[in-house]
């Protein structure tokens, strides 16, 4: 019968359908599964059939839709392979591959691990705390009581006055908390952020990172401190440094002191770094005003200690060579790039 006929051959035509692209397939998807394809009309010819072989009619076309539906998938993933061939047969395998973007150490860091690995060799850890400190563990437990005018040496970021909160002016405030914590032999450095309300310009920011040491047991002498100041100077910068002690003033520290080091750059000749002096200026130092170690409930009379003070950026600007303090902040990328090759 003619319908028959009709049905085996589009079994036929979807055996040996082939095609060659995503339109092809789309023909294909349209004459056989769309929603008027060929099927549905030829079994709408249903009706010319003779009841005993409707069943039959209806099983062959049914079989060509299954084929269909079949096919339509092979050819659906041949052609995705195909596809996909053809992208790599254009891979150029010769061509220079897309560089990674390496960050860097930023140069005030570098320098503080720098610090941290010296003063660890001789038995010191690291200690960190809040930046946002309270008016007690800033300068109160520091011997610098209300209305004491040593307060105004450091020029500070108020938060709240009622209770005074304020930005740390110095890491002296981690050595506070450590020292109510814990009883001595304590052996700690505080590297970290502090904050000073100052005029930003070339040489001085508003905030700036320090590194201070701090270290209470039996019988700490100014000798002790000497030693470890001169052991840090020869470690970081160069074996032949001298250092010179300046008698100074700092209200938790009696005696107080400051600390220059020949110049590691002219080696005391004179140089635009030193300022033809010789010398350079690194840290405020002294032993623990006996009055701090009763205010951290810690017994002068069986303990004393030393702590010192290190300007971090000060150090970094003349390791590096740099002009403007301000270059440290602003977090260009061409800038930071300097520091890639440093490895440490
Ligand atoms: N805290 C002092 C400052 O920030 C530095 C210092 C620390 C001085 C310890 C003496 C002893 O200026």
């Amino acid at each position: 019968m003619e319908v028959f006929d009709k049905a085996t051959a589009l079994l036929e035509e979807v055996q040996q359908a082939e095609i060659a692209d995503g339109e092809a397939l789309e023909q294909f998807r349209i004459r056989f599964l769309g929603s008027k394809n060929v099927l549905k009309s030829i079994f709408s010819e249903i009706k010319f059939v003779p009841n005993e072989r409707k069943r039959e009619f209806g099983q062959l076309v049914n079989a060509v839709k299954q084929a269909a539906e079949g096919k339509y998938e092979e050819l659906k993933s041949a052609l995705e392979l195909k596809e996909q061939d053809a992208k790599f047969a254009e891979l150029d395998l010769t061509r220079p591959g897309v560089s990674r973007v390496v960050g860097s150490r930023h140069p005030v860091r570098l320098v503080m691990e720098e610090m941290v690995d010296i003063f660890r060799k001789i038995g010191f850890t690291v200690e960190e705390d809040r930046e946002i400190e309270d008016d007690w563990h800033n300068f109160s437990a520091l011997n610098l009581p209300e209305d004491h005018p040593a307060r105004d040496m450091q020029d500070t970021f108020y938060i709240s006055l009622d209770p005074a909160t304020v930005l740390r002016t110095h890491t002296s405030s981690v050595q506070v908390r450590v020292m109510e914590r814990q009883k001595p032999p304590i052996r700690i450095l505080s590297p970290g952020k502090v904050f000073r309300n100052e005029t930003i310009s070339a040489r001085s920011h508003c905030f700036f990172h320090q590194v201070e040491g701090l270290y209470i047991d039996k019988d700490v002498s100014f000798a002790d401190l000497l030693q470890t100041l001169q052991f840090f100077a020869s470690e970081f910068f160069g074996a032949d440094t001298k250092i010179k002690v300046r008698p100074s003033y700092f209200p938790f520290t009696e005696p107080s002191a400051e600390v220059d080091v020949s110049c590691f750059l002219c080696h005391g000749e004179g140089c635009n770094v030193c300022k033809h002096t010789g010398w350079v200026e690194i840290l405020g130092c002294g032993m623990v005003d006996p009055n701090v170690l009763e205010n951290c409930k810690i017994d002068s009379s069986v303990y004393s200690g030393f702590a010192f003070g290190i300007g971090v950026e000060r150090i970094v600007m003349m390791k590096y060579g740099i002009k403007d303090i301000r270059t440290l902040s602003e977090n260009d990328v061409r800038f930071l790039d300097h520091f890639k090759s440093v490895i440490v």
